[in-house]
């Protein structure tokens, strides 16, 4: 390169600078524009680099030429970027003569669903692309509902497994969800697929994983040839998805006076990974799924011909799903309001383990 290419290609810059700079519309744009022409290997500060390719005798000059037009880019650039910030600081006086105090201020937004809410959605999603339908169920039940249809008679000791509340005017606070079971084989027939996620509530002492308000999830599909490897299958799955990892399960026989058979689904602690903790009582497992072919009387009492049709059902442990998920080991905090589990389902970063012995732990806040 010699001096007059050198002034050549100077000149060329300058002028699609000059150029480049009156179409930037943005500050952040003009900034961009000023140090790919200003910048170390920029167009122009780029030349600088090749001052080894001069005769030493005239590599003062070409430092001199270099900054000299470094200087008027220069000035060019802060010319427009004072037009900038002036149209910028115009607009926003503009804005606030039409300030409405009226609408949601302009913060970080701030909140987010219960974890057992999170949960319950993305069992609804899960089951609604199965082709189940999502049914509700009111909280206060006839005794027949809650009880008789599903095969327990007022005097059977099966009464006893649920510890009820009972209301003045003879109705009950349900005890479980499958009171919907009887209700949905009413409104639809057979086949029917529906589950029922919902608020029970039992008389219970209260401990790390004993409430007096919960919430299930009541899953019943029925149709011709039905068994207990479709209901194995579909538990396994459901665990496996809310979870988003292989969940390992075992099942033992269970007993409930609507399934013929009963069997309970566990599922692996994930508080303590299965080294035995208060939230599994020590076992290792959590009792998460009770479930079982759908009994011939309950069928019948829905008006359901139990020669032509079978069923699963399930009653899922929805809040003790949710605490596996995001890791919380008392499900007294649950209803508590403590911040700690109310940001769970905001978090991604792993279960954050939340008991009540680790009252000073603080979670930090919520991604934004
Ligand atoms: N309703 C039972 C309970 O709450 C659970 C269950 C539902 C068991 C469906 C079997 C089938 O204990």
């Amino acid at each position: 390169m010699d001096l007059e290419l050198l002034n050549t290609k100077i000149a060329g810059i300058e002028r699609e600078t000059a150029e480049a700079t009156q179409k930037v519309t943005s500050i952040d744009a003009l900034r961009s524009l000023d140090s790919a022409v200003l910048g170390k290997t920029g167009s122009l500060g780029g030349l600088i680099a090749n001052i080894k390719e001069f005769p030493a005798d005239q590599r003062g000059q070409v430092g001199k030429l270099v900054n000299e037009a470094k200087g008027r880019i220069k000035s060019v650039l802060d010319a427009r970027m004072a037009e900038l910030q002036q149209a910028a600081a115009s607009a926003s006086d503009e804005e606030s003569k039409w300030f409405d105090p009226t609408l949601p201020g302009n913060v970080r937004p701030m909140g987010s669903v219960h974890p057992v809410t999170a949960v319950q959605w993305e069992i609804e999603r899960l089951f609604e692309r199965l082709g189940f339908t999502v049914e509700d169920g009111p909280e206060m039940e006839s005794e027949y509902n809650n009880f008789e249809a599903l095969n327990i008679p007022a005097s059977h000791p099966a009464r006893d497994m649920q510890d009820t509340f009972w209301l003045a005017n003879g109705m009950v606070l349900r005890t479980h969800t499958s009171p919907v079971q009887h209700r949905s084989m009413k409104k639809f027939g057979a086949p029917l697929r529906v589950i029922a996620p919902g608020r029970c509530f039992r008389y219970e002492t209260i401990d790390a994983s004993h409430e007096n308000t919960f919430h299930q999830v009541e899953g019943l599909m029925i149709d011709r040839d039905i068994g207990l490897p479709h209901l194995i299958a579909m538990a396994k799955m459901l665990l496996t998805e809310v979870m988003q990892r292989e969940v390992t399960v075992r099942v033992r026989p269970g007993y409930f006076p609507f399934v013929e058979p009963g069997i309970e689904i566990d599922m692996n602690c994930a508080i303590c990974g299965g080294k035995k903790c208060p939230t599994c009582k020590y076992s290792g497992w959590v009792e998460i799924l009770p479930a079982g072919m759908v009994h011939p009387n309950v069928l019948r009492a829905g008006g359901i011909d139990p020669d032509e049709w079978s069923g699963f059902a399930f009653g899922l442990g929805l809040t003790r799903l949710a605490m596996m998920k995001y890791g919380i080991g008392d499900i007294r905090i649950l209803n508590s309001g403590d911040l700690r589990a109310l940001v769970a389902p905001q978090r991604m970063g792993g279960p954050i383990i939340v008991d009540k012995t680790t009252k000073s732990r603080a979670v930090s806040e919520p991604r934004p």
